[in-house]
């Protein structure tokens, strides 16, 4: 039975009247990609205010790894709901931050002393970080890579990498922040292959510290494991090895920011673990909340005590309600065996999108890990020139034939999965034949990205 349902042409009546207020009331600054507005959603389903069901391959951006509304999500909130709201943690504190804290001590990678503190949100905790990591090695500067995103405040975006949007305009940013290439192997910056470039891009931060900013200033490398915004880029198995050795030889701490890759979606709990690396400061958020609002920052206990009391906080910063959902998350990954789910779905994922490459010289590059999968757009597999206004059409397309995806990349010519681990099988290929069909309708009408058979 098909999860889609489309009984108006989309969007219906009642989402374009809401545009029509949203352009009075919002601004245009929060973009507006999928013009549905949501009445109802359940595990990997969306229904909109005219009553039109969609497949949901975008879970609000990576926040709903176990499913919209999930029963036992639900019923903590309920249960917290009658009990307090709020009360300030700095202030008077509740078990349930505790709780919390000690069970990600516990699943997070690395078997030593952890400490663990909440914010609301994933800029939020890339911002902790950066001050958790200066007060614990006293050095200013932060090394970041090309294609990064780790959010929208001032200093997340001195480390984001994409000028357009999301920088160009809101200069000046914080300073000591340097950048370098990742290992985007696709579009290699050093036109190098691997595993014959025997990790350039990793080893190059020894150049760096020569040519760019001196070692010992650095507090701290951050990383996210697979590129998110930057196009779900997973880089070859021993990078993140190689990094975080060269890291630690300088005394500089690896910041790993997992906001988009954690909880289950990389097949793992936290990509680092696939990378078989210990950070020594963790970013989570996304889907630890299970849809309410919640991040936080995990690391080694004596760098995570660094900064002293009061240096660290936030009114809302670890809200009761969102620490109960995140148990309530943490509950369900114990139970439910999402991590298997995540690679079955990745595999499922990649069958479909090889067969594609095969047929649409659109299709440059197929990539993820486990349940973090990606398609980069491309005008040919030769020239790899990116096609970011097809990569639009096709979108617009599965929307208005009920399937929500969002895009992603430096080059806006990426399209992400990032579907709740809980869709069925059936649910997958629903979505995937939407997809398809997408990338047919732009394919046949565009001669320079015809099909290749
Ligand atoms: C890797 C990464 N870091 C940080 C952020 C910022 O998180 P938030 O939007 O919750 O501030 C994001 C958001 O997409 C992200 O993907």
């Amino acid at each position: 039975m098909s999860t889609i349902r489309l009984t108006t042409p989309i969007p219906g009546p009642k989402s374009r009247a809401l545009t029509a207020r949203r352009a009075q009331a919002v601004p245009r600054g929060l973009s507006h990609g999928t013009p549905i507005y949501v009445a109802k959603g359940e595990d990997a389903w969306l229904e909109d205010v005219d009553g039109n069901r969609y497949l949901d391959f975008a879970g609000g951006i990576g926040c709903l790894n176990v499913g919209h509304r999930r029963d036992e999500v639900v019923a903590a909130v309920k249960d917290q709901l009658d009990r307090f709201l709020h009360t300030c943690i700095q202030v008077t504190p509740y078990e349930g931050y505790i709780r919390l804290a000690e069970r990600m001590n516990e699943i997070t990678p690395g078997n030593f002393p952890k400490k663990t503190f909440f914010v609301n949100s994933g800029a939020e905790a890339v911002e902790n970080a950066v001050k958790i990591a200066r007060a614990y090695t006293k050095r200013p500067a932060i090394i970041a890579f090309e294609d990064a995103f780790h959010g929208r405040t001032m200093m997340t975006l001195a480390l984001t990498s994409k000028t357009h949007p999301y920088k160009a305009g809101f200069a000046p940013f914080p300073s000591d922040v340097y950048r370098v290439p990742f290992a985007y192997c696709y579009r290699c910056s050093y036109s190098l292959k691997y595993p014959s470039c025997d990790l350039y891009c990793a080893r190059h931060l020894e150049d760096t510290f020569k040519r760019v900013v001196a070692n010992e200033e650095v507090a701290a490398v951050i990383a996210e494991p697979v590129l998110g915004e930057g196009g779900f880029i997973a880089p070859p198995p021993d990078y993140f090895k190689v990094l975080v050795d060269l890291c630690h030889k300088h005394g500089i701490l690896f910041i790993s920011d997992e906001v988009q890759s954690g909880f289950g979606r990389t097949g793992a709990m936290f990509a680092s673990e696939r990378y078989g690396i210990e950070p020594d400061l963790l970013v989570t958020a996304k889907s630890l909340g299970g849809g309410l609002p919640l991040a936080g920052v995990t690391g080694r206990a004596e760098i995570m005590d660094a900064p002293g009391p009061g240096g660290l906080g936030g009114t809302f910063a670890g809200n009761p309600l969102s620490c109960a959902a995140a148990l309530a998350v943490l509950d369900l990954f114990e139970k439910e065996n999402l991590l298997a789910r995540a690679n079955e779905l990745g595999e499922r994922f990649q069958r479909r999108a090889h067969e594609w490459q095969q047929r649409w010289s659109i299709i440059g590059d197929v990539r993820g890990l486990g349940g973090m999968q990606a398609i980069e757009l491309v005008q040919s597999q030769e020239t790899k020139a990116p096609a970011a206004d097809e990569t639009k059409k096709i979108t617009q397309h599965c929307y208005e034939h009920g399937l929500i995806t969002i895009t992603a990349g430096s080059y806006s010519n990426v399209i992400r999965v990032l579907v709740p681990l809980v869709a069925t099988n059936e649910q997958i290929d629903e979505g995937l034949d939407v997809l398809e069909s997408a990338i047919a309708a732009v394919c046949d009408k565009k001669g320079a990205v015809a099909q290749l058979v």
